[in-house]
């Protein structure tokens, strides 16, 4: 027995010492120290012996067993730290590996421009406020003073979806839908989208952009309009562009004005753009109808307010110098790369 013993060790150890894997050891564990392995059939053959012979046995298969033991876990900790390296080897990462180019999108420059217009106001104190594309009659003309069969509806080439409701045709009815709902200081910006049916050219669509501007206090003034508007525009096209403003007509504002601004080309002196005139139309502005402020509930004798509204697209044909509405709506790739 003692022999054997001596065997099972040695075959052990030798073996031990060749294996290659951590794989490999477990199984070398397991035919030797597991349940049904070699030292273990050892033990359970102890039973055979005569009594006085079985501590000094039992003690030597003890130590065979440490022995092993300790040695498998010494071979194991080498394989262990093999197999790590070689796994830190095969996961390495390249890092001056060429990337692979990826090309990333442009922003279009209708919504350049609208942020640019938000953050200008945001800048004077204006809140952003939005509001519902498919809207009610109600806001996009009665409460802006323009009653069924008013003619000036006819400006407005009306998308119809019933009797009631409609593409909103200007961003206007925002401006109702705050005055409803809220009691004045009212300082707000609205963009968004707006319907008309427009044949479409090259400087209309059926689907464009507007942003509408309210403000309503307590002593707010045709002068405070002026002066809003011609901070406006210096800070949309540089120090030196102010605004004109021309008599007009809207039914929800009272005085009414077209906003004309100094054309940016030629800084007013006149030229193809501005077909030399030296202006750009680009509002429609005025004071807040009296009657516009009673009907939405907001005390006219107390308050008085100020609203504009400007296309969009019109601003970033100017800006831009983009000869044709349509390039904005196309998202072709070689048109957006431009404003990278
Ligand atoms: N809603 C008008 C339009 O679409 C523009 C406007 C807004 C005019 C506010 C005056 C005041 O033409």
């Amino acid at each position: 027995m003692e022999q054997q013993l001596q065997t099972i060790r040695e075959k052990a150890l030798a073996q031990l010492a060749e294996a290659q894997d951590t794989a490999a050891l477990e199984q070398l564990r397991v035919s030797v120290l597991g349940k049904k392995g070699e030292l273990t059939g050892i033990l359970r053959g102890m039973g055979k012996l005569p009594a006085e012979e079985r501590p000094k046995m039992g003690q030597m298969v003890n130590e065979t067993r440490a022995a092993i033991e300790e040695a498998l876990e010494a071979r194991a900790a080498v394989l262990r730290e093999k197999e790590k390296e070689e796994r830190l080897k095969r996961e390495a990462i390249d890092v001056t590996m060429p990337v692979r180019p990826r090309s990333a999108g442009a922003p279009n420059p209708l919504y350049t421009v609208q942020e640019e217009l938000v953050e200008i106001f945001v800048g004077m104190g204006y809140e952003v406020v939005e509001g519902p594309e498919v809207e009610y009659d109600h806001y996009n003309f009665e409460l802006l003073n323009l009653p069924k069969n008013h003619p000036a509806r006819d400006a407005q080439d009306t998308f119809y979806i019933d009797d009631n409701i409609v593409l909103r045709t200007h961003t206007s009815p925002v401006q109702a839908r705050i005055m409803t709902t809220r009691k004045p200081p009212i300082r707000i910006v609205c963009p968004g989208r707006v319907y008309r049916a427009d044949e479409a050219d090259a400087t209309h669509s059926p689907v464009f952009h507007q942003m509408e501007g309210l403000v309503i206090d307590e002593g707010v003034t045709m002068g405070d309009l002026k002066g809003t508007l011609d901070a406006f525009a210096a800070r949309l096209f540089g120090e030196g562009v102010t605004t004109r403003f021309r008599p007009s007509f809207f039914p929800f504002t009272e005085p009414s004005a077209e906003v004309d601004l100094t054309c940016a080309s030629c800084h007013g002196k006149g030229c193809r753009m501005c077909k030399g005139t030296g202006w750009i139309e680009v509002l429609g502005a005025g004071m807040v109808n009296p009657k516009v402020l009673d009907m939405c509930g907001i005390d006219s004798k107390r308050y008085t307010g100020f609203a504009f509204g400007m296309g969009l697209e019109r601003i970033a044909l100017l800006k831009y110098n983009i000869p044709n509405l349509r390039l904005m709506y196309e998202n072709d790739l070689r048109f957006l790369a431009q404003f990278r």
